[in-house]
């Protein structure tokens, strides 16, 4: 009988090791970057400011009124091709900065999306991240 409730216990006690094992090996953000790039392109409307595939030259056509604001912001869209733009920022200051925006800029907060979508725009921000951190390095001498 203790012998059941030993192998009982010590099953149990595996599970939970496993199960905990498996939560820790999530990573952050719990996002899927595929999914970010067709939010990014898609219904986060990302690409109007910052570019197709974050590429700051590849805006789609727009209306010329869309396209002169956009010349003429005082702060211009972020460029993530930029190695510096994204180096110095957190995970959460990403996901922040899509939610809530930046005040007083074009910015502005991202409340048609959903907190899933964010975080498959982060990841896929992290991705380009790396992608660009890497580039440098091979071209550098
Ligand atoms: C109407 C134009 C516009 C749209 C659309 C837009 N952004 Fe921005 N975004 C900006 C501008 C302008 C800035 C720079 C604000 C500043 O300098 O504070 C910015 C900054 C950011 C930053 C901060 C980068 C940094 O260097 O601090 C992130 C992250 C970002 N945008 C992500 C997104 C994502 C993701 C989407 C789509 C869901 C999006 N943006 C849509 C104009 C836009």
């Amino acid at each position: 009988m203790t012998r059941l409730i030993a192998g009982a216990l010590i099953a149990g006690m595996i599970t939970a090791a496993t199960l905990l094992a498996a939560s820790c090996a999530k990573e952050w953000p719990p996002g899927n970057a595929r999914k970010g790039q067709e939010v990014f392109n898609g219904k986060g409307y990302c690409l109007s400011c910052h570019g197709k595939d974050a590429y700051i030259n590849k805006r789609p056509q727009q209306p010329p009124q869309i396209d002169r604001m956009i010349k003429e912001l005082a702060k211009p869209p972020a460029n993530f091709r930029k190695p510096s733009t994204l180096q110095s920022k957190t995970n959460e200051v990403l996901f922040l900065d899509i939610k809530e925006g930046h005040p007083f800029t074009v910015m502005f907060p991202k409340t048609f999306l959903t907190d899933q979508e964010i975080d498959d725009v982060v990841a896929y921000l992290l991705e380009i991240r790396d992608e660009v951190s890497l580039a440098e390095k091979v071209h550098q001498p």
